[in-house]
């Protein structure tokens, strides 16, 4: 049996009788006459499997909370589908609060994290009640410092630190490793926590966040980081005589875009966190902590699709052949940005399968806008319907108005059933903020 962020579709992704590819009972080809392309789809039963599974995996460790990464996509209806799932959020600026605060969603179910908070984002996020702040670095500790004593809070907060974990996922996304622009070193806790005692007396300290990186494919990982915390934590309670009570472990599993990625499951990843907790627990004589993790890719990207037109073609014979469609590197930059690879298939005339290698390139005025490089299609013709699939998560999220285009619409699709999540930006949104003199 395999979970859903080791499927490539989305939950019932079946192709239907008129031989047009269909998700939760809406037709792709249907969704994309009505509400025109590029579309992002959200299918909402992908999205509740995988959120249930993160719960149920964890369920034996009672003092989970589970805290959705919303840099992976944020939108209002999406924070408001994760908060009715019992989902706490990570968020890292203004806008993410701003958004929270705009599904109806108080911050004092969120963590602020960020390398780089600023002073208006900390005391917007004071003035709200966050729940937590990770603090990253030394200027940010002076600064929350003297902004809680300015408003007479005290705010809790956790230390962000780099645990000297690499990873093998692709450089831009490793996070966790020494030369790191994230967190404070090891060899610097002692000097903050000194400065938290003595000095910076509107600050409680209540534990320690580290993030190793995303895309993760190894589940050893979690436990060199869970190691990492706890040993902290013990030297800590040896050196300053105070028991830190949370462990936040970020995010980072991994999930599966094309054949050959092989990410583990949630439960795999659950129970080596659980029995690493309990195993360095014991090692280092510690009290079970709270323990926070923050996942982002992979509770959303399996549940996103991305619909587009198929246009324009070029034949290089013998070399290769592209075909054009109506979004790209705006409404997903990761191709571009870490060479992603995506899987697609044409989502109308499934009853006939004539086999073509193509490169699926998008719209923007860069050689770099490719989407997909050699993959199998359907015979792609100009007008047919390309579903590129696992695009939920950092597309919408990175999306831009690169070459002036505009930012495409998103639906919720679930159990036959359609709704707008995202309009469609419109010509006039892109020159609202224009100022001619
Ligand atoms: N917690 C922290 C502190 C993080 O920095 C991140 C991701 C997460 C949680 C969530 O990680 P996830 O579960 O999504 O792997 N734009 C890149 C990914 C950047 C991830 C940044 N931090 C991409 O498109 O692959």
């Amino acid at each position: 049996m395999s979970f859903v962020n080791q499927n490539i579709k989305p939950l019932n992704t079946r192709v239907n009788e008129t031989g047009n590819l269909e998700i939760s009972g809406c037709d792709l080809v249907e969704l994309a006459k009505k509400y025109s392309t590029p579309l992002y789809v959200m299918d909402k039963s992908t999205l509740e499997k995988m959120a249930n599974d993160y719960k149920q995996a964890f369920s034996s460790y009672k003092n989970t909370r589970m805290m959705y990464a919303s840099k992976a996509l944020m939108t209002s209806a999406i924070a408001s589908i994760f908060y009715k799932l019992g989902f706490g959020f990570d968020v890292v600026s203004m806008g993410e609060m701003y958004i929270l605060k705009n599904a109806g969603i108080d911050l004092s179910h969120a963590t602020f994290n960020g390398n780089n908070k600023g002073e208006d984002e900390l005391e917007y996020a004071l003035l709200n009640n966050i729940a937590r702040i990770s603090v990253d670095n030394f200027y940010e500790l002076e600064l929350l410092d003297s902004l809680a004593k300015k408003m007479n809070k005290n705010q809790k907060i956790l230390l962000r630190i780099t645990p000297g974990i690499e990873c093998h996922t692709h450089e831009y996304i490793q996070t966790g490793q020494l030369d790191s622009k994230f967190g404070f070193d090891l060899h610097k806790i002692d000097e903050v926590i000194d400065l938290i005692q003595n000095q910076y007396k509107n600050l409680d300290l209540m534990g320690l966040h580290a993030h190793v990186g995303s895309q993760i494919f190894e589940t050893q990982i979690f436990e060199d980081e869970i190691k990492v915390l706890l040993k902290e934590i013990r030297r800590i309670k040896d050196k300053f005589n105070i028991e830190l009570n949370e462990i936040n472990i970020g995010g980072g599993l991994g999930i599966t875009y094309v054949k050959s990625d092989a990410p583990p499951d949630v439960y795999q990843v659950a129970d080596v966190t659980i029995k690493a907790i309990k195993k360095y627990c014991a090692l280092y004589e510690l009290d079970e902590p709270i323990l926070y993790i923050e996942p982002g890719r992979s509770l959303v990207a399996t549940a996103g699709v991305s619909l587009y037109t198929v246009g324009s073609s070029k034949n290089i014979e013998g070399i290769r052949k592209y075909i054009a469609v109506d979004g790209g590197m705006a409404d997903n930059p990761r191709p571009s940005m870490y060479c992603a690879e995506y899987f697609a298939e044409i989502a109308n005339k499934k009853d006939e399968y004539k086999p073509e290698v193509v490169t699926v390139a998008g719209k923007f005025c860069e050689s770099g806008d490719i989407i997909i490089k050699d993959i199998e299609l359907n015979s792609p013709k100009a007008g047919d319907i390309l579903c590129v699939y696992d695009t939920g998560a950092y597309c919408y999220s990175m999306s831009s108005n690169y070459n002036g285009v505009l930012k495409p619409a998103m639906v919720l699709i679930n159990n036959g059933k359609s709704d707008i999540i995202v309009k469609r930006q419109t010509l006039k949104q892109l020159v609202e903020n224009d100022v001619i003199v």
